[in-house]
């Protein structure tokens, strides 16, 4: 997708997250000079296969694989310092060196124990029908004290007598909170500094401004890729509210959450799955049960890779995709996991939805709406064979050419890639038209 005009890339996840984005970012960070993170944290589990190898990516950009990418975690993200110790230290371990290779913003907040202790302490509090599902990594009050305007941030680690008055406030304050909710767990300020003193060094040492590196960086003709993490339908503002997570997860988040203006963006390509998938609570409404659930989630190892959790499987929903090409604005748009429709012999795809005896074809915007939905299908045959070897359109049999047809023309965005299989060269390109492309040629 990189070209002479277009030096500038978002990635963003256009379903519920668990899209396939680390896969689709390593790809293209082939082509790239920077990779950098805008939003989220550790909540992200993004797995990318190199080889034989195969590793989950919590909080490190999928391109720290290409030994000449430059990797940044821009200041929208939120970032567990121990966490990224240990992943370093994983990445490491495994023989990839990372000298030099990763930028911290200074202005990104950080996630402090108290944070995840009040994550765990609010879901447990929640009646069940009313818990988020979060993945206890600390994420929404970390959020909520950088809105707040109290958070600790990576550049406050200078001036440690400052950080412990932050900490010592952040401590306070949740431990109150925890008690008020009939929590157990208490966290100690001295205990967090001691934590801290152990990353300072690491953390300062790795303290950039993300935004100044990537003007630079497209100063010089250079190639920029900003990574989403979790899905359109996951944002805090255009998610199924308030089943979602705490930041702008869409591509106007992107600019903001690195230090750059929106101007510098040439294209938005947009990742789902040839079906769809949700981890944690909220409506779903494609949603499988019973058996058939079963078997999609196996076939497609939906378990989450930060939790473990089973994910739930769903069919196609053109009506969310579509609704998240608008708000992130879509230029193209990447299918993976086609091959794990494979062995189902009919295959369902939403196209609208009927909704109190109407039939609309855009997304609601309360949950109560949209949890009354019955999803209109089309339904069509399935392939009933491996796509796995598969690497040009012409090679895909021709159920499941229609099946890509009809969703590109229900989302109205380009496919630019079609995933087959978990290895990078398992993967279909298409050019800028898409499918008209492909088939014109
Ligand atoms: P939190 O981000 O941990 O606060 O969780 C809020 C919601 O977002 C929950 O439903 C999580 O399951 C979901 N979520 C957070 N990160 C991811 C992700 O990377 N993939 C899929 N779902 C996620």
């Amino acid at each position: 997708m990189f070209s002479e005009n277009v030096r500038c890339l978002v990635v963003v996840g256009a379903q519920w997250g668990d899209e396939g984005k680390g896969k689709l970012v390593d790809v293209l960070a082939e082509q790239a000079d920077i990779v950098a993170r805008y939003q989220g944290g550790a909540n992200a589990g993004h797995t990318v296969r190199a080889g034989d190898d195969e590793f989950i990516l919590h909080l490190v950009p999928s391109g720290i694989l290409y030994p000449t990418v430059r990797c940044l975690l821009g200041n929208g993200v939120v970032v567990d310092p121990w966490a990224l110790v240990g992943e370093l230290d994983a990445l490491e371990a495994r023989g990839i060196d990372l000298d030099g290779r990763l930028g911290l913003a200074r202005r990104a907040h950080l996630v402090l124990p108290y944070h995840k202790a009040l994550d765990e302490a609010q879901e447990s509090s929640r009646d069940s029908a009313k818990k988020i599902g979060t993945t206890g990594r600390g994420i929404g009050p970390t959020y909520r004290d950088k809105i707040a305007r109290v958070g600790l941030r990576v550049g406050d680690l200078a001036d440690m007598i400052r950080a412990r008055d932050i900490v010592t406030a952040g401590t306070n304050a949740a431990n109150e909170a925890i008690e008020r909710m009939g929590g157990e767990a208490r966290v100690d300020v001295d205990e967090v500094m001691t934590d801290l003193e152990t990353v300072r060094d690491t953390l300062l040492s790795l303290a950039t401004d993300t935004g100044g590196e990537i003007r630079s960086g497209l100063a010089r003709g250079g190639r920029v890729l900003l990574e989403g993490a979790q899905g359109a339908l996951l944002d805090i503002d255009h998610g199924t509210y308030p089943y979602v997570t705490s930041s702008t997860t869409t591509a106007g988040g992107a600019g903001a959450g690195v230090g750059v203006g929106p101007t510098v963006i040439d294209g938005v390509l947009g990742v789902v799955k040839a079906y769809t998938t949700r981890v944690g609570n909220g409506p779903l409404p494609t949603e499988l049960a019973g058996d058939e659930a079963e078997t999609l989630r196996n076939l497609g190892g939906e378990f989450g890779a930060t939790t473990g959790r089973p994910r739930r499987p769903g069919w196609f929903d053109a009506n969310v995709v579509r609704y998240a090409a608008g708000v992130n604005g879509l230029t193209a748009l990447a299918v993976t996991k086609l091959d794990v429709l494979d062995s189902f012999a009919e295959l369902r795809l939403a196209t609208a939805y009927e909704l109190d005896g109407r039939v609309v074809s855009t997304f609601p915007d309360s949950i109560h709406e949209l949890e009354r939905v019955q999803p209109v299908y089309a339904d069509q045959p399935g392939w009933m064979c491996e796509t796995t070897g598969c690497r040009t359109w012409e090679e895909l049999p021709g159920e499941a050419r229609a099946y890509l047809r009809g969703l590109e023309k229900e989302v109205g965005v380009p496919i630019r890639y079609i995933g087959v299989g978990a290895a990078r060269r398992e993967t279909i390109r298409l050019a800028d038209e898409g499918i008209a492309g492909a088939e014109a040629a």
